[in-house]
């Protein structure tokens, strides 16, 4: 008799923990799809046009700012119902997001691929509900073009080839164009098409000049904390570094710590020249005092891009199969007063 009541005390105590843990871990399972989602609970969509949109995460500077384009441009007074889901740089998450955003009957999808291959299969998915995919900042590669509708974003190979096209004219102006130049390169995320274009373009530069040594490529994921460390390493590798190439702001930042705490010198009148890319308001202070040498802009406020295409694609009309941003370069020279006081991010 007390046998069996205590076999049903322990179960009733397995079945209670069972839903607290359920509670406590079911709910985050679900709020990694919808979390964020500026849904407000009640309120009809009515009329608005609905977007779900897959970011990468919060990686950078450069992503919040992207975000933040995003959050301001789709909102109910613009005739938006957003729905919006941080991957936290995960494929498989976005992947769960769009598959959410499809079952959802969501009217069109945005997103930022983490990595620009893999997206065949849930893209065809996409397809087949007949809803439009805007790739957003980052491109995919796939064969199949039919399988998005457009690409709002940066040239990223451009982007790299600009860095080459800055260090060739630095170089001619220190009269240093035929000296042997040792550059290490910070590349961002592996596998993401803003690393992958940023390395080509920089490098098609680099190939046509024997005296350029790049004595390393390392990944240093996009963050501060990653481009640091990279840094670290690099430098107790490697005490002749004339150029360090960092993909993002955030990396340059890291590398500019660690080179600072091995003694060095970086930027205009030091021994390490910095090239950067993004242009977030804090490197174009850098830039203006003369830490980072050029910053190669990367323009994160696509939200107004995107809005502009699914007006186009509201009024039945064809669009591009891709746009480019418009993009800047700073330096010393051009990164004025009002140029910091404008930048909003
Ligand atoms: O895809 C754009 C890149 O991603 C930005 O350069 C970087 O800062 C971000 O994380």
């Amino acid at each position: 008799m007390f046998r069996r009541r205590s076999y049903f005390v322990t179960l009733i105590g397995i079945l209670l923990a069972m839903t607290l843990l359920f509670m406590m871990f079911g709910s985050r399972l679900f709020a990694d799809i919808e979390e964020e989602a500026n849904v407000d609970e009640g309120v009809g969509v009515g009329n608005l046009i609905v977007v779900g949109v897959s970011q990468i995460g919060s990686e950078s500077g450069w992503r919040s700012a992207n975000t933040e384009s995003l959050q301001k441009t789709f909102t109910k007074e613009n005739g938006y119902f957003m729905i919006f889901n941080n991957a936290r740089q995960k494929q498989e998450n976005q992947i769960k997001a769009i598959r959410s955003f499809i079952s959802q009957r969501v009217d069109y999808i945005i997103f930022s691929p983490v990595v620009e291959s893999g997206w065949e299969t849930v893209l065809q998915e996409a397809k087949e509900a007949g809803i439009p995919v805007i790739i957003m900042d980052r491109s995919v590669n796939v064969a199949d073009q039919s399988l998005y509708t457009t690409h709002v974003g940066s040239d990223s190979v451009e982007e790299g080839r600009k860095a080459g096209r800055w260090l060739e004219k630095d170089l001619a102006k220190q009269r240093k164009y035929n000296e042997d130049i040792n550059i290490v390169v910070l590349k961002g995320t592996e596998g993401a098409s803003a690393q992958i274009g940023r390395t080509m373009g920089f490098a098609s530069v680099a190939g046509e000049h024997e005296n350029w040594h790049i004595l390393e490529q390392q990944y240093g994921d996009f963050t501060i904390y990653k481009g640091k460390e990279v840094m670290e390493e690099l430098l107790k590798r490697y005490d002749d570094i004339d150029v360090v190439i960092s993909q993002n702001d955030d990396m340059t930042i890291g590398a500019i710590e660690a080179i600072k705490e091995d003694g060095r010198t970086v930027g205009i009148n030091g021994e390490i020249t910095i090239i950067s890319f993004d242009a977030v308001h804090d490197a174009l202070e850098m830039v203006a005092e003369g830490t980072i040498n050029v910053d190669i802009e990367c323009n994160p406020n696509q939200g107004e891009y995107i809005s502009d295409v699914i007006s186009l694609l509201e009024a039945g009309q064809e669009v591009e199969k891709r746009y480019y941003v418009e993009e800047d370069v700073f330096t010393i020279e051009n990164v004025t007063k009002e140029v910091l006081d404008e930048r909003s991010y």
